[in-house]
């Protein structure tokens, strides 16, 4: 069993894919143990207690500093023994001191194809108004590792997206999802539970 912790901050829908993925067998020998929140008011938390996972939540406010905020978090996090950590839209950047306790054990969904519109502030639905406004005619979204540098771990699975002529932020940023992130999120937890991912010279290598 692959127990897995989900980091969030705001509606969740690529837990939901996630834990739907699972209900449906589609991702196979692999427990949600709990979901962790910067953002209390996170509907993910909603959708983590329906599915039975621990819904937690570790707020930047009630501690004195920045440090103290990480150290909790990676106290945390610790208390579920995660084999795998994922990132799904969490907006917080992620401390150093979890990608140190857990190399290669941290997956990220990006909306894009990275390295387009991707490192610092880059988020949300600020990457698809770069997008449209750069006038890129492919998109998409990609799931990474995490390592120390902002969105330049190992390349896991990417799936692009086409851009359509009258593209809002937030009519992309919702094709991005159903037609990229939900799908590929899934498949990228599929792969690790079963150890079909390598890391080898700091590229992902995918066995079939
Ligand atoms: C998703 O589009 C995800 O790719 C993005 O935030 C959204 C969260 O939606 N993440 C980032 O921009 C990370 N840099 P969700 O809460 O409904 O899953």
């Amino acid at each position: 069993m692959l127990k897995t912790v989900v980091l969030v901050s705001g509606g969740g829908t690529n837990l939901q894919a996630i834990l739907d993925a699972i209900a449906e067998g589609k991702i196979t020998d692999t427990e949600i143990t709990a979901v962790i929140s910067n953002n209390p008011n996170a509907y993910a938390l909603e959708r983590a207690k329906k599915a039975g996972a621990a819904a937690e939540v570790v707020r930047p406010a009630d501690f004195p500093d920045r440090e103290a905020f990480h150290e909790a978090l990676l106290a945390k996090v610790k208390e579920y023994e995660p084999d795998l950590i994922v990132l799904a839209g969490f907006m917080v950047q992620v401390p150093m001191c979890l990608v140190k306790a857990f190399p290669n054990q941290i997956i990220n969904i990006h909306p894009a194809l990275i390295p387009s519109f991707c490192g610092k502030g880059f988020y949300g639905l600020r990457v698809h108004e770069a997008a449209l406004k750069r006038g890129v005619k492919l998109t998409g979204a990609t799931v990474h590792f995490v390592n120390e540098n902002l969105d330049e771990g190992p390349i896991i699975i990417q799936k692009a997206v086409r851009i359509k002529e009258g593209d809002t932020p937030e009519i992309l940023q919702r094709r991005v999802m159903e037609e990229a992130e939900w799908q590929i999120m899934p498949e990228a937890i599929q792969l690790i539970a079963h150890g079909k991912v390598k890391v080898v010279d700091g590229k992902a290598v995918i066995s079939e």
